[in-house]
């Protein structure tokens, strides 16, 4: 980055910092990871400059020889990794992808069932302040007080409404999701069923995870969580989709340009390219069984320590802690102490929980980019040590409902932890290990 030094230091010196940011810490949330350089070569390539509006062969603009060869070779990697007859590599992200599927399938109006989003379901399954329940009438089904997706709910619901399509995926499901009981229902109510597998996509791609393919009638994934790509998003039509309608890859298309895109953003997709090979080697197969014995390790850890894991555990990469064993709403001082420590995770809701989603019971953990970083079985137990001496050292804070003492309270945290030499020494620890797990892009 020497250029960028000394043309424009201010955005060097960010840039450094997040580095170093990302090399002393340890990513701990489950939706990110880190990409290989070659995925950030191509990402910065020269491909960010040209505008390829429309699909390979029929282009708006001129000089697209080079992006029709590009785009035609991701789609065939994604086709190949997953096992399906068609894929569009041009969605900005998974929030686009979902609202060009939804425009794709409905007529404005119609019916869409996903998981309620305080349950682990995602804002674009129709979560009462995304647009998506703003232009569909939204069925949300929930979670079992076990952890467990109800599918008697689905089921039921799914008679009682006749949703036109039924969404299964989320963001907070520590537990193999039943694609076959989806599909059973789905087809019982002639709904479609979109498989929304963002987060576990690399967990199928490497054989961790059962794949939707054979159930579903469209995969939407994004490319940036486990399969450690850019920031981006694929939708694939399965031959059970094509069975179902064979013109879906064509509305598919149509609804995202002219529907809702405009020129696809061809370094990304490259990009994306890159990650599906490195994603389709041996190597990717081992990491994605990696990626779930450290979260199983992890979550072990942390129940022997006495925290409460929502479904008990996990089959996946992500870990869902229930905290309000020890108070409700302590989800927040999870997420700030231990950032100050170098661990970064995300205060999340929990089944039932009884606080806001601003101030949720629960902490979402994950191993996709630690397991990146070549962490193992000793570190998982080292990380499962450091939050619980956190949690120990924090257990009396608790969140007031009152507003004004709640305000008091958060402020008095947040000067201990500039204050309090625990969270030097805290820090200085997680460091030191940090300090042996390379960055792959860094
Ligand atoms: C299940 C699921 N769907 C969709 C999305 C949206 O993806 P993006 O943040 O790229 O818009 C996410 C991202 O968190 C997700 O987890």
């Amino acid at each position: 980055m020497q250029k960028l030094q000394n043309s424009d230091p201010e955005i060097y010196e960010i840039l450094k910092a997040e580095e170093d940011r990302q090399l002393k810490g340890m990513t701990l949330i489950p939706s990110e990871n880190h990409t290989s350089k070659e995925v950030l070569e191509a990402l910065t390539s020269v491909l960010s400059d040209k505008y390829a509006e429309g699909y390979p062969g029929k282009r708006y603009y001129a000089g697209n020889e080079y992006a029709d060869k590009l785009e035609t070779l991701v789609q065939d990697r994604a086709k190949r990794l997953f096992g399906v007859p068609y894929a569009n590599v041009q969605p900005y992200s998974g929030s686009p992808a979902n609202l060009v599927i939804f425009s794709a399938l409905l007529e404005v109006g119609d019916k869409i069932m996903g998981l309620n989003l305080l349950d682990g379901g995602h804002l674009t399954h129709g979560w009462k302040f995304s647009m998506t329940s703003k232009f569909w009438q939204s069925v949300p089904y929930h979670m079992t007080s076990e952890g467990a997706i109800d599918m008697e709910e689905v089921r039921r619901l799914a008679r009682e409404e006749k949703p036109k399509i039924i969404i299964c995926g989320g963001t907070a499901i520590p537990r193999a999701i039943p694609f076959k009981e989806f599909a059973e229902i789905a087809d019982e109510v002639g709904a479609y069923l979109l498989a929304d597998v963002s987060h576990i996509a690399g967990l199928i791609a490497g054989g961790a995870h059962e794949s939707p393919v054979p159930y579903a009638h469209l995969v939407m994934t994004t490319t940036h969580k486990t399969l450690r790509g850019p920031r981006g998003a694929m939708i694939m039509v399965t031959d059970k989709g094509l069975a179902k309608d064979e013109e879906l890859p064509e509305k598919i298309d149509k609804a995202l340009i002219p529907g809702l895109q405009g020129g696809p953003h061809l370094n990304t997709i490259a990009g994306i390219g890159v990650a599906l090979s490195e994603d389709a080697k041996p190597e990717f197969k081992e990491y994605a069984s990696r990626v779930v014995a450290n979260a199983k390790t992890l979550a072990d850890e942390l129940k022997e320590k006495g925290f409460e894991l929502v479904s008990g555990g996990t089959d996946n990469h992500l870990i869902l802690i229930d905290l309000t064993n020890t108070g409700v709403g302590r989800g927040a001082f999870f997420h700030e102490g231990l950032e100050r420590i170098g661990i970064y995770t995300n205060k999340n809701t929990v089944p039932g929980d009884l606080s806001s989603p601003f101030y949720p019971s629960g902490l979402r953990i994950g191993t996709p980019a630690v397991t990146t970083r070549g962490m193992g079985e000793a570190e998982m137990k080292q990380i499962a040590e450091w939050i619980y001496r956190f949690a120990s050292h924090i257990k009396d804070i608790k969140l007031p409902e009152d507003k004004a003492e709640r305000k008091q309270v958060i402020k008095d945290f947040r000067v201990s932890l500039k204050s309090d030499g625990f969270y030097d020494e805290l820090r200085a620890e997680v460091e030191s290990m940090c300090e042996k797990f390379r960055v792959p892009g860094v």
